[in-house]
């Protein structure tokens, strides 16, 4: 089965098995099948934040588990269940239809519920682990179902439990989140305020908020249905408050945002585009002209291509900046 449209990256990879699967009851049966111990496995989200290298000699398990459900709600919030093939953005939509306020600063993220809470997705000041109660998932060893607090799954900055000590042992199959009912709004990115300005918008809703993040979303990143991308490629890196100071003696423009004591998130956008990379182009596979952070695949290019490139952009950061890029998507 080629996976083509089922990554983001719009990159030809073939699965040598594949399997949707819409239940918890589907996913109990294959799990409890004799033959799924012996089969190597691959878990697909929306595929928005996999570089595929190569074909896939495994089982493909496509998650399509749906529904979003209200299960409890009080003056102050509503607790909705989702299930981890829904796709992230329209949840969003929903909530800012229903106008339950907590993801608004999360619209156009692309990718599935099951998937997010695996990077702890984030932007403009927002990131699911603000609205998240509890995981769930399932055992790929046992079948067995548990339940993960907010505490429990470690949440850090695009980090989780999913992604480290529990990686390949569970998979994903909802989330129950907590939305607000009484909004608190969170405009403090220059990016938003700007955008609400333009939109003449005196006081912010849920829905202008929403609209805002998809304009300047969709200004600045490539539309994965046009141009093969998987937003950011790499985490912005932090840096040691003296790395930095030395940093900003040598590059006074170079733009930092302290994060805990000692510490400086620096955007690995300006890194990249400094050392020159920002709409570079090397056949059907690039840097993005209006953000350097994202490597795009203009159709024909391939993952080893693209994770060339990757190479070439972490050594030049390097050797300018003294600065290690990591790559903030998944090498399969
Ligand atoms: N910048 C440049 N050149 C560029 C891009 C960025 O100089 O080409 C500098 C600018 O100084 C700009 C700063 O970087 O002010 C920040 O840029 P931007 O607001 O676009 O955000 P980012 O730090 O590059 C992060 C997330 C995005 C998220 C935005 C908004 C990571 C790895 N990326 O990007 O998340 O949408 O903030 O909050 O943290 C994703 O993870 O896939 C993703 C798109």
């Amino acid at each position: 089965v080629s996976l083509r449209h089922f990554n983001t990256f719009g990159l030809e990879s073939r699965a040598q098995f594949f399997e949707e699967v819409k239940s918890i009851g589907e996913l109990t049966d294959i799990i409890k099948n004799p033959v799924w111990k012996e089969m190597p496995k691959f878990i697909l989200g929306g595929g928005s934040n996999v570089l595929f290298t190569q074909d896939i000699n495994a089982l493909v398990i496509k998650m399509a588990i749906k529904g979003i459900e209200l299960l409890k709600e009080d003056q102050d919030f509503v607790w909705l269940h989702v299930g981890a093939g829904e796709r992230w953005h329209d949840f969003v939509m929903y909530c800012v239809e229903h106008d339950y306020a907590g993801v608004e600063n999360l619209s156009l993220i692309p990718g599935t519920i099951g998937a997010a809470p695996m990077q702890n997705i984030g932007a403009y000041g927002v990131e699911i682990k603000d609205v998240v109660e509890t995981v769930e998932a399932i055992s790929v060893e046992s079948a067995e179902i548990r339940t993960f607090s907010k505490e429990e799954c470690l949440f850090g900055y695009r980090e989780s439990i999913f992604k480290h000590a529990l990686k390949g042992k569970l998979i994903i199959t909802g989330v129950l989140f907590r939305l607000n009912k009484k909004a608190v709004y969170h405009v403090e990115y220059g990016d938003i305020q700007k955008t609400l300005t333009e939109m003449n918008v005196e006081s912010p809703s849920i829905k202008a908020i929403s609209e805002a993040v998809i304009r300047i979303r969709e200004s600045k990143l490539p539309d994965p249905a046009k141009i093969g991308n998987a937003g950011s490629f790499f985490k912005n890196p932090e840096i040691s408050s003296e790395q930095f100071d030395k940093l900003k003696s040598d590059f006074p423009t170079v733009p930092g945002y302290p994060t805990i004591p000692g510490f400086v998130k620096v955007p690995a956008g300006w890194l990249i585009e400094q050392a020159g990379w920002k709409g570079y182009r090397d056949g059907e596979i690039g840097v993005h002209a209006r953000q350097a952070l994202v490597l795009v695949n203009y159709g024909g290019g391939s993952g080893a291509e693209i994770r060339a490139l990757s190479e070439k952009i972490q050594k030049s950061v390097k050797e300018k900046f003294g600065v290690s890029l990591s790559a903030e998507v998944n090498f399969i």
